[in-house]
């Protein structure tokens, strides 16, 4: 019998809702996918670029003419450069970057900051690297950082944080504040970053993304991961990029070299020409705020209580004043009795601390949005 290296990992709660969800023929809002298809010229590209016979290994770190489009789009949006070359990897997914970007940095005794609630590939990715996961909670309600707490978590071990802004599950998008008090706290140490930046193009009520490679300091510490997925409606094509200085990309590039080595040719090329124009990625923030805003609406005749997301495809309700069930029972009961999935926020915790919250994903169309919204407001508790 093998003796597992992530003995408490079992099959995902994602895949659990999922499948509840199709077996109770319920509206999924568990799962964190778009419920609609990307552009039908983003299909157009691809059947192009394929039949065209661009279907031989890319170079390891990415066409060249994608990379030079992405350190493009991020000098327009953020005003901040990278060498496309040098500086920009073109990976299969932001799953994969982060995977990557933590074992470049991580060895065995190393200890690495994780925010809590995290993304659940972050600790299992510290701990095949035999680092030690050193938990941080975020505050309640809003889901701020807690800086108190985190300087006090720095040890002379430590060697990584890791971010995630815009937040899943929670939605808190970092502000300038966090940003300072993250490179003052790292400045006279040997720490680095690892930031989740997949959801960068969702943020509401006019808050920006602030990048944490707009930071001077921050930037030559940081790996920042993105996901085409999220931006353009293609998670099922697991694209995503790295941009880091060059100094952390050659670390980074041998990782990838040998977990992956390149990603889908054709897909670079498609999404290439797609992305040129900025519209395609720069609508997005008012294309979700439409969503959350028509959630939020139903929401207020519910009896959950909320605060509307700052960013990302996440709406998280909180239900501790109407019943003490557990957030798991309960997403399972109202899954199976009202008809809608969720998420459990406890999950997200790695003593499962149960705040009383679950996690919406109202990445979907109006009318299934609409459709879950009558059946929250069914009296239930
Ligand atoms: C915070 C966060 N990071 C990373 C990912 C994974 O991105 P990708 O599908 O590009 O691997 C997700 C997907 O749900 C996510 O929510």
């Amino acid at each position: 019998m093998i003796s597992s290296k992530l003995p408490d990992v079992g099959t995902t709660i994602f895949t659990v809702m999922s499948k509840l969800a199709t077996d109770c023929n319920a509206i999924n809002l568990a799962q964190g996918f778009p419920g609609f298809d990307c552009f039908p010229f983003l299909h157009d590209l691809v059947t192009k670029y394929i039949s065209e016979g661009y279907n031989q290994y890319a170079p390891m770190s990415g066409v060249p003419i994608f990379k030079q489009r992405i350190a493009e789009k991020t000098k327009l949006v953020y005003g901040v450069d990278f060498n496309g070359e040098s500086e920009v990897t073109v990976v299969s997914g932001a799953t994969e970057a982060l995977f990557a970007a933590v074992t470049a940095v991580v060895r065995p005794g190393d200890e690495v900051i994780l925010l809590e609630p995290s993304y659940d590939s972050y600790a299992p990715a510290v701990v095949l690297n035999g680092g030690l996961p050193v938990y941080v909670s975020l505050n309640l309600p809003d889901f701020s950082v807690d800086w108190d707490k985190v300087k006090s978590a720095i040890t002379d071990k430590t060697r990584l944080i890791m971010v995630n802004t815009p937040h899943n599950p929670c939605g808190y998008v970092w502000t300038q504040d966090d940003l300072n008090t993250l490179a003052e706290l790292i400045q006279d140490r040997e720490i680095y970053v690892v930031s989740d930046e997949v959801y960068e193009h969702i943020t509401f009520d006019g808050r920006k993304h602030l990048p944490l490679f707009s930071h001077p300091l921050l930037k030559e510490r940081t790996f920042a991961c993105g996901s085409f997925g999220k931006t353009f409606h293609i998670t099922g094509w697991k694209i995503g990029y790295c941009l880091a200085p060059e100094k952390l990309t050659i670390e980074f590039r041998k990782i990838h070299q040998f977990l992956t080595f390149s990603t889908a040719t054709p897909l670079q090329y498609a999404l290439a020409d797609f992305m040129v124009e900025p519209s395609r990625y720069l609508h997005l923030n008012d294309f979700y705020q439409n969503k959350r805003d028509l959630f939020c609406q139903g929401l207020k005749n519910t009896p959950f209580e909320f605060t509307p997301s700052q960013g990302s495809f996440f709406q998280t309700v909180y239900y501790g004043h109407l019943s003490q069930e557990s957030d798991y029972d309960l997403a399972i009961r109202m899954t199976k009795e009202l008809g809608v999935a969720s998420i459990p926020v406890s999950v997200f915790y790695h003593d499962k601390t149960d705040h009383k919250l679950l996690r919406f994903c109202f990445a979907k169309e109006d009318d299934v949005l609409e459709k879950a919204l009558d059946l929250l407001q069914k009296p239930f508790f």
